[in-house]
This record gives C-alpha cells, sequence and structure tokens, in this order.
C-alpha cells in the first residue's frame, strides 16, 4: 500500500476558482516527490486539501487516501490526530507561519502537547532535541522569531513538522527567500531527515532545478492539473509536455553552454482558474499546439519505459540494495502529441522535425542553436545571440 495515494481530487473555490482538477499522485515512505508549477497553477491549494486546511466553504471531491485511510471523509476529530501525527506541513513563508509573540520552543512544544505525547517539561526537551536536529543549538528555543535568521525560522519550522513523528511532510516552499547556500543547507537536512525517518516528502516548489536535485519524482501542474509527472532528473532533463520543457528550460543549466541560449520565461500568463480556456488549457500558450488542442483536452499517456537500472543518489545511498518499485519507472504526460504509437513528438532535443516546426509556429528564432542543438518549443533567442557563431 502507498503511504499516500491522491485519486482524482478536485478543489473549487467558494468564488468559482477551479484550483485543482483531477490530480492523481502516489508517494511511498522513505520517498520525496516534487511538485512544481508557475505561481498560481494550485501547488498550494493541493498540499493544503491534503491536511483538510482549506477554507470552509470550499468545495473538494476525489480521495486522499493516506495508509489507506480516506483523509476527506474523515470525522473532525479523526483529522485532528492525523494532523501533526499523521503528516504535517511547512508552509510557505515562515516568518508568517510562526507566531510572532510566542518562543519558538513553545510553538514546536504545542503539537506534542496537543497530542499527549509528553508532560509539559518532557515537550520542552523534546523541542530542544528537535531544534538540534535541524541544527540549531537548544538554547535557541527561548528565542522569539524575529530574533532569527530567514534560514534559522525554516529550521523551526522544520522541526515543528517532526514534532509528533509523521509519516508524511509536505513542504511547501520550504527554501523561497532564502540565500543559495542556506536553501542547499536546509534541501540536505531535509533529505537527510528523509532518508534517516524513512517519512514521505512532498515538496512544491517553481524550481525544477531544486526539485530534480532533491526528489525522486516530478509533478509538474498547470492550470489545476499534472500535465507530467515521472522521474524527477528524467523530467528536468528532458521534460515531454511542452509546459514542463518550457519551465524547465526556464532555468539554465551549469556546465551546459547551450543553455545559455535557453528561454528566461514563457510567454503569456497563465489561464484565471474561474475562466478556463476550452480543451488543451495550455494551448494559447503552446508553440506547438493543434486545431485540435482548443478542444481536447488530453489525459495523462505513458511517455515510454524508463531505465529501471539508473544509480539512487547518494543521499538515498540506503536505497541501493533495494529493488526498483512499479511506481519508480512510470513516467506521463498529457498532451496529445505524446504516447501515439508509442512516440512522442513535442519538440525534444532529439526531435528535430518538431523543433522546426515549433520554430515556424512562434517567434523563438532558428530551429537550431548555435552548437547545433535543435530548439526545444518555447526556447527563444536574444538579440544579438545568432550573430556569435561559436559562442559556447
Ligand atoms: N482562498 C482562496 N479563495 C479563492 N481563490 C483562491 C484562494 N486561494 C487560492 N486561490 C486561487 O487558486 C489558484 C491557485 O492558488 P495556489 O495558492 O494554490 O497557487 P500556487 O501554485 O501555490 O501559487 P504560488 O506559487 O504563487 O504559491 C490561484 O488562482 C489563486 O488565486
Ligand atoms: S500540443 Fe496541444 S495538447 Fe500538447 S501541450 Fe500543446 S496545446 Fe496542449
Ligand atoms: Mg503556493
Amino acid at each position: 500500500m502507498n503511504l499516500l495515494e491522491v485519486r482524482d481530487l478536485t478543489v473549487t473555490y467558494a468564488g468559482g476558482a477551479a484550483a485543482v482538477r483531477g490530480v492523481d499522485l502516489r508517494l511511498d515512505a522513505g520517498r520525496k516527490l516534487g511538485i512544481a508549477g508557475e505561481s498560481g497553477c494550485g501547488k498550494s491549494t493541493l498540499a493544503l486539501a491534503l491536511l483538510r486546511l482549506l477554507p470552509a466553504a470550499t468545495r473538494v471531491g476525489g480521495e486522499i487516501l493516506l495508509d489507506g485511510e480516506d483523509v476527506l471523509a474523515m470525522k473532525w476529530g479523526r483529522v485532528r490526530a492525523v494532523r501533526w501525527a499523521g503528516a504535517s506541513i511547512v508552509f510557505q513563508g515562515a516568518m508568517h507561519s510562526l507566531n510572532p509573540v510566542h518562543r519558538v520552543g513553545d510553538q514546536i512544544a504545542e503539537p506534542i502537547l496537543l497530542h499527549g505525547r509528553a508532560t509539559a517539561a518532557g515537550a520542552r526537551k523534546r523541542a530542544g532535541e528537535l531544534l538540534e536536529q535541524v541544527g540549531l543549538p537548544a538554547a535557541r528555543a527561548s528565542a522569539y522569531p524575529h530574533e532569527l535568521s530567514g534560514g534559522q525560522r525554516q529550521r523551526v519550522m522544520i522541526a515543528m513538522a517532526l514534532a509528533c513523528d509523521p509519516r508524511l511532510i509536505v513542504a511547501d516552499e520550504p527554501t523561497t527567500a532564502l540565500d543559495v547556500m542556506v536553501q542547499a543547507q536546509i534541501l540536505r537536512l531535509i533529505e537527510q531527515l528523509v532518508a534517516d525517518q524513512d517519512v514521505g516528502l512532498i515538496m512544491i516548489s517553481h524550481d525544477l532545478a531544486v526539485l530534480a536535485d532533491t526528489c525522486d519524482r516530478l509533478a509538474v501542474m498547470y492550470a489545476g492539473r499534472v500535465v507530467e509527472e515521472g522521474p524527477a532528473a528524467r523530467v528536468h532533463a528532458d521534460a515531454r509536455h511542452p509546459y514542463a520543457r518550457a519551465l524547465s528550460a526556464a532555468f539554465p543549466r551549469i556546465g551546459d553552454p547551450s543553455s545559455r541560449f535557453a528561454p528566461r520565461g514563457l510567454p503569456g500568463d497563465p489561464p484565471d482558474p474561474s475562466a478556463l480556456p476550452g480543451g488543451c488549457t495550455f494551448h494559447p500558450r503552446c508553440p506547438v499546439a493543434l486545431d485540435s488542442c482548443a478542444v481536447e483536452d488530453p489525459p495523462l499517456r505513458e511517455v515510454g519505459a524508463v531505465l529501471r537500472d539508473q544509480p539512487p543518489r547518494e543521499a538515498d545511498a540506503a536505497r541501493r540494495d533495494q529493488p526498483p518499485r512499479e511506481t519508480d519507472a512510470a513516467w506521463r504526460a498529457a498532451c496529445v502529441r505524446v504516447g501515439q504509437g508509442g512516440a512522442d513528438d513535442t519538440g525534444g532535443a532529439d526531435d528535430t522535425d518538431r523543433a522546426e516546426e515549433a520554430d515556424g509556429a512562434d517567434e523563438a528564432g532558428p530551429a537550431r542553436r548555435p552548437d547545433g542543438v535543435p530548439r526545444r518549443p518555447g526556447e527563444f533567442t536574444r538579440p544579438g545571440e545568432e550573430a556569435r557563431p561559436g559562442t559556447p
């Protein structure tokens, strides 16, 4: 049984915004799932739905099975028992999530006391231990949030999330607004905790590169739907959905000279969730859209077999001797050009024809980069770049 299985989750806010539309996800204990997407695509809504933290008038449908038990069908008493102990959340923006008038040690101790896991003295002691576990001296328990740096506050949030030994941690943009050094420290800390304690992690970010570096699997959301889901490194390096490709190409890769010619963004904005376009919701921005895309909304389809012999990353050394699981291999994308007749046709680096078609379909510039690599759909040149042959 999966630690978490989300089936056909839909969330519609009171004003009519369809923020999450038919999302399916699965996560095993000890594994890390990244969720990426532009601002407003429904990432936080999905995270809040997992713990039933959405406003009362919100309509939520589908199933959220945590260890086989449907969170959406639970009575409130059971939901309260599951929060913190079954699943916990590290919220977006630590400063706004911590109570400014309480010492951080008391805030960490609070869920321990609420769940009756220790006496007041025991909870204070445990709060100190948790602070040490996330790399802060236990003495910082007496600090108020404003006395800590952004990175320290984020560590406090992680300590809180760990307070009741949850099976699942949902981290919503845990490193946004932190400098790159602190971001790297926090990410390694989260990875280590997942490996040591065998919890499942859902990490949300707009930064595909961070997720690819941290997570086993990656789901890319657009307008409330998962449009691509697969092994994190594969999706980042060779995304098949045109939106996921554009999102991935928006972050230059260190050591890849061709990424100097990659785009700095995708034209247009994501749609308003209260007035979604018909067909594939990405079609108004898609550089390789077909006429049918304005009416047809394709489901997720298998992209193809993924090699199972990829070695686990350093932080996952404990998995080296484990057999691969079925969910490790699946790779799906929701595009009419994917999965038909076994070949996908979305303009990958190995698909010259499609890149040329994409080139003709928008103003992205020549079909090939100066180094001869076919351009991806939505990839731009900056003025003057083509005039510098041989530029790395
Ligand atoms: N309480 C709410 N009431 C009505 N609409 C909401 C509410 N919260 C979010 N929305 C809308 O739902 C959509 C998804 O919002 P959400 O916060 O889930 O996006 P996100 O992917 O987390 O974005 P970001 O990367 O900026 O955090 C947005 O269009 C947003 O305006
Ligand atoms: S090709 Fe069509 S279905 Fe695929 S992402 Fe573009 S608009 Fe959507
Ligand atoms: Mg958010």
